[in-house]
């Protein structure tokens, strides 16, 4: 019954938090704990409509390498709250995207770590001034390394304004939303589960901080908002809570 439930909730993870009629998907089935099987099954592809907005983006594709050691982007990093005014780069959010929550295996695990391997987060785009990439909210999609379409326009002094007016976010050329469901991860951990959601944010936020000092961007994780309007602002169902939010923006001539 366990590996059931382990596949079932495989399945859950993949089908989660859905609007859309048809989405790309891929789902990997472990069952190597049983010894019996062990393999990946590989849904269709498809490009979809999302709520009469735009077909899903597809992002180019990350980098695994970098000019900057560990060490070194660990030293450098530090919480900056302004920036200049030049765009960022699809393909820079792209990397940050992947650095938060991409997949890095092939049975379906991420670039951060995920108790029990439940997933319990989600990450959102707020896009202002990006290169090939219009102004809105999107999220993203791990699994077909895709954005979807959620919202039109420009909602940086909104959310600003949902954060108590904190500049860094109207500021940021682009925003993340780190947000999460509780309910993948208690449903198996119970109450417990609660604080694991928490330590996830803190480590997919750290690999942000981390992956925006290679890309020479800066980034501060801002926990002080008003959830309800955030929630609001992104279109989030009643189960998914906004946890973090990450401006983003190329460094100041002083800040290099
Ligand atoms: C949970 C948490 C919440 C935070 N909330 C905010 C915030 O709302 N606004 C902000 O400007 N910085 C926020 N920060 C960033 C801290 O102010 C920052 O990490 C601290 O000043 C240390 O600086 P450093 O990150 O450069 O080492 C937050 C950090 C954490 C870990």
């Amino acid at each position: 019954m366990k590996y059931y439930k382990d596949f079932h909730v495989e399945i859950i993870n993949n089908l989660h938090n859905e609007e859309n009629k048809m989405y790309s998907w891929k789902v990997a089935i472990r069952v190597s704990r049983l010894g019996l099987v062990s393999g990946i099954l590989v849904g269709g592809m498809a490009m979809v409509q999302n709520n009469g907005l735009a077909k899903d983006i597809t992002l180019p594709s990350p980098s695994h390498s970098s000019r900057i050691s560990v060490e070194a982007a660990l030293q450098q990093r530090r919480s900056l709250r302004e920036y200049s005014s030049v765009p960022v780069t699809l393909a820079e959010l792209s990397q940050l995207l992947w650095a938060a929550q991409g997949i890095t295996s092939r049975h379906g695990y991420r670039a951060a770590p995920s108790a029990g391997a439940l997933f319990p987060l989600e990450v959102y785009l707020v896009a202002g001034h990006v290169i090939d990439l219009p102004a809105g909210v999107y999220r993203y999609r791990p699994h077909a390394h895709t954005l979807a379409p959620v919202a039109k326009g420009d909602l940086r002094s909104k959310l600003s304004s949902a954060a108590l007016g904190q500049s860094s976010i109207r500021d940021g050329a682009a925003v993340l939303v780190l947000t999460a469901v509780y309910e993948r991860t208690t449903a198996k951990y119970g109450s417990r589960g609660v604080q694991y959601v928490h330590m996830e944010v803190g480590h997919a936020a750290q690999n942000v901080y981390l992956q925006a000092v290679s890309l020479e961007l800066g980034t501060v994780f801002i926990g002080a908002f008003y959830d309800d309007r955030v929630k609001d602002l992104l279109k989030l169902p009643d189960s998914e809570n906004p946890l973090g939010i990450m401006p983003l923006g190329r460094l100041n001539q002083e800040q290099k």
